[in-house]
């Protein structure tokens, strides 16, 4: 009987062993783009400065109250059947010890917590302020740059990558077109959730270039997963650059197939600014430069010719979820379309710089 007690408890220490272990190593991932703890962007960075102190503090008070209970588990078991401890009712002094100071520590830790809030809150003002409505959708991201419009007054639109010059801040005004997702970009900012019939607002911003990849961070349904984003980050003439090429019309194509499908089938959804028949229409993403963009479809797929050939075979196919025409379809379906009009499509979305 004794033998078996003592062989369960030793299982029982080395399952939770190798689960502590497994969790361990899933913080090991060499390439993690999406690392909190390797802050880039101001906000992020002042909220890393807050974390940090706080958890070793919390780590501090865990060893200590931990410690303390196992010291005084085993100093004062009860070691045979005569041994009853002392009998003793509160002791006022250490009550009002264990009140105030861990009341004194909290106050302590509440002041750079909300100077946090407060300064991650604060809206950036000035005429250097870059403004984006952004609005979520299964499983995407619509970005509209109010500041910049083309000569018959339209904003310039996007979707799933955000692109911004260093050095600025970026001030997204959030909604959502169907239900709560929650925009994320782990190393220039917190996560701010994303709501239907509501605003909510997130500022970031990157005094250094490159590409910085995030996620929606609130479970909305089967692609969840799959609604990743970008933000872009490149030099303000670069920025400039990518301004005045995004507020161009996009040609209309030259291949008549491409023209057919566009006018009978994408135009119900997509817009294609400057493009004979396009309406504006936004259910899905804005397709005017689509071409410049370095990945599609809530950034799953990396701008290919195989890729979009492969999305627009069978859109459910490649990407879980509830196409439109089906109840609460949201996402493209599959429209059947013969390989010479996916070859035409494809030649023509991907040159649309
Ligand atoms: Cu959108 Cu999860």
């Amino acid at each position: 009987m004794r033998g078996s007690n003592a062989r369960r408890s030793r299982r029982a220490v080395l399952w939770s062993g190798l689960v502590t272990l497994a969790f361990a190593a899933a913080a090991c991932a060499t390439n993690a783009p999406q690392d909190a703890l390797k802050p880039v962007g101001p906000v992020a960075k002042q909220e890393d400065n807050l974390f940090r102190p706080v958890f070793w503090i919390a780590v501090a008070v865990f060893v200590l109250v931990e410690g303390g209970l196992i010291y005084l588990c085993a100093r004062f078991r009860r070691r045979s059947d005569n041994d009853a401890p002392k009998q003793i009712h509160g002791n006022k002094r250490l009550e009002i010890l264990w009140t105030i100071l861990p009341a004194a520590l909290l106050a302590g830790i509440a002041i750079p917590v909300v100077i946090t809030i407060f300064d991650v809150a604060a809206k950036p003002v000035g005429s250097n302020v870059i403004h984006v409505k952004l609005t979520g959708h299964q499983w995407w991201w619509q970005y509209e740059y109010t500041d910049f419009k083309t000569p018959q007054g339209t904003t310039l639109k996007t979707a799933n990558e955000l692109v911004i010059p260093t050095g600025r801040w970026v001030y997204l005004s959030m909604t959502s077109a169907d239900v709560i997702h929650s925009y994320w970009v782990p190393k220039l900012s917190g996560k701010q959730d994303v709501i239907p019939n509501r605003t909510t607002y997130l500022k970031l911003r990157s005094d250094v270039p490159g590409v910085f990849r995030g996620q929606c961070a609130e479970f909305c349904a089967l692609s969840h997963a799959n609604m990743r984003l970008r933000v872009i980050v490149e030099a303000p003439s670069d920025f400039d650059r990518w301004v005045a090429g995004q507020l161009l019309p996009a040609a209309a194509p030259s291949d008549p197939i491409a023209m057919a499908r566009l006018t009978a089938t994408c135009f119900a959804c997509h817009n294609i600014g400057g493009v004979p028949g396009s309406q504006g229409a936004l259910i899905g993403p804005d397709l005017t430069h689509f071409g410049s963009r370095t990945s599609f479809a809530g950034s799953m797929f990396e701008m290919t010719p195989e890729n979009i050939a492969a999305w627009l075979r069978d859109p459910p196919g490649v990407k879980p979820g509830v196409p439109i025409g089906e109840p609460g379809g949201t996402m493209m379906p599959n429209y059947h379309l013969s390989q010479a009009e996916i070859d035409a499509l494809v030649a023509y979305l991907i040159n649309l710089k």
